[in-house]
C-alpha cells in the first residue's frame, strides 16, 4: 500500500463508465486515489443517458476496497462541469487531477457533415475539456497544485478521413493543454496529453469492408483499453513533477513522445515577396519539406506487437 503512486490524491475521470476512461479510473483507485467516476452514459454518437456504466465502475472500485463516487453530469455543459468538480471537493475535500476523457464520435465525410455533427462533437470534446479544466482551475489556483491529463487522438495530430469534427476538436485540446501549462505553471499546475489507442466501441464503429481493413481491425482488437492507463496515472503522480506541456501516444506496450510544431525551413528575400517570386523561388525551396497528405495509419504504418 505504501508504494501506491497516487495514494490519497483525488481525481476526476470523465467518460469513466466505459472503455479507456473506465480502465484509467480503476488503475487510479488501485494506486490509492479517490475517484470521481463521471459518465453521462451516452451512445457513441452522444445520444441518451444511462447511469449504469458509472455506477458499475464505482461498485467495482468499492468492491476492491477503493474509494469512488459516481457523477452523471455532462461535460458539455459549463454549469454541469462545475458540479462534477464540486463533487470531488464536496466528497473528498480537494481535487488533484482531472482526466478529460469523455468523447463522442460522428464520422462523416466533410462535404456531408451537418452543423449538428460538428457542433455536438466540439461540445463534448473541446468545450467539455475547457469546461472541466476551467472549473478545476479555480481550485488548483487556490490549492497551488493540480494536474490535467487530456485524452486526445492521433486524428488531432496526424489526421484521418471523415473526422474533420473529431480531429479539429482533439487538435484544439492539444493547444488548450499547452496554454493551460503556460498559464498555470506558476501555480504548480501541469497539463499533458495522451493520444490513446484501444479496441472499444469507438474503434469498433470503424467499417471493415476489404480483407485489408478486416486484418487491421483484427489486429486492433488485440489492443486493450487498460494499456493506456499506466501513463495517465503516472502523469498525475508526483513522480511526473517535471512533465508539463507534453504530448504522448500510447499503443499497447509502446509509449511515444510526439513532436510539437517547430519551423522546418525559412527563406528570406531582401526586397520582400510577390506572389510571382513565391512561385519561382519559395515554392521550389520549400517543396522538399512539404508533408505528404498522410493519415494516422501512414504515420504509424506498422502494427503493434
Ligand atoms: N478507442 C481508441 O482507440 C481511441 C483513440 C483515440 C482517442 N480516443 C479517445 O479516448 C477517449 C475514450 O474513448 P473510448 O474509446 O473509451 O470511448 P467510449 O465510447 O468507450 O467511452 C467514452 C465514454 O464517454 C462518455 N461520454 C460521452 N459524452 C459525455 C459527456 N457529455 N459527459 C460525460 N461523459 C460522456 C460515454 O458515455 C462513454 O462511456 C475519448 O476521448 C476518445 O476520443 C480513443
Amino acid at each position: 500500500v505504501s508504494n501506491r503512486i497516487v495514494q490519497g490524491k483525488v481525481v476526476v475521470v470523465t467518460g469513466a463508465g466505459r472503455g479507456i476512461g473506465r480502465e484509467i479510473a480503476l488503475l487510479f483507485a488501485k494506486e490509492g486515489a479517490r475517484v470521481v467516476v463521471n459518465d453521462i452514459g451516452a451512445s457513441l454518437a452522444g445520444e441518451g443517458a444511462d447511469r449504469t456504466p458509472a455506477k458499475d465502475v464505482v461498485r467495482l472500485i468499492r468492491d476492491g476496497g477503493g474509494e469512488a463516487v459516481a457523477s452523471h453530469d455532462s461535460v458539455a455543459d459549463f454549469g454541469a462541469a462545475q458540479r462534477i468538480v464540486q463533487t470531488a471537493v464536496d466528497t473528498y475535500g480537494q481535487i488533484d487531477c482531472v482526466v478529460n476523457n469523455a468523447g463522442i464520435l460522428r464520422d462523416v465525410i466533410f462535404h456531408k457533415m451537418s452543423f449538428d455533427d460538428w457542433d455536438s462533437v466540439l461540445k463534448v470534446i473541446l468545450y467539455g475539456a475547457f469546461n472541466m479544466s476551467r472549473a478545476a482551475a479555480t481550485h488548483f489556483r487556490r490549492q497551488n497544485r493540480g494536474c490535467f491529463v487530456h485524452m486526445i487522438s492521433n486524428s488531432g495530430l496526424a489526421g484521418n478521413v471523415g473526422q474533420a469534427n473529431y480531429g479539429a476538436a482533439k487538435a484544439g485540446m492539444v493547444m488548450l493543454s499547452k496554454h493551460i501549462a503556460l498559464d498555470m505553471q506558476r501555480f504548480n499546475v501541469r497539463s499533458n496529453c495522451i493520444a490513446p489507442s484501444a479496441w472499444t466501441r469507438m474503434t469498433g464503429s470503424i467499417p471493415a469492408t476489404t480483407p485489408d481493413q478486416a486484418a487491421r481491425v483484427a489486429q486492433r482488437a488485440m489492443v486493450t483499453p487498460d494499456k493506456n492507463a499506466p501513463l495517465a496515472v503516472f502523469l498525475a503522480s508526483d513522480a511526473a513533477g517535471e512533465v508539463n506541456g507534453q504530448v504522448f501516444y500510447t499503443r499497447m506496450n509502446e509509449i511515444f513522445l510526439m513532436s510539437q510544431s517547430r519551423p522546418l525551413r525559412g527563406l528570406h528575400r531582401q526586397e520582400g515577396w510577390t506572389p510571382q517570386t513565391i512561385a519561382e523561388h519559395a515554392l521550389p525551396a520549400l517543396r522538399p519539406c512539404f508533408y505528404p497528405l498522410d493519415r494516422n495509419q501512414d504515420v504509424f504504418s506498422w502494427d503493434p506487437v
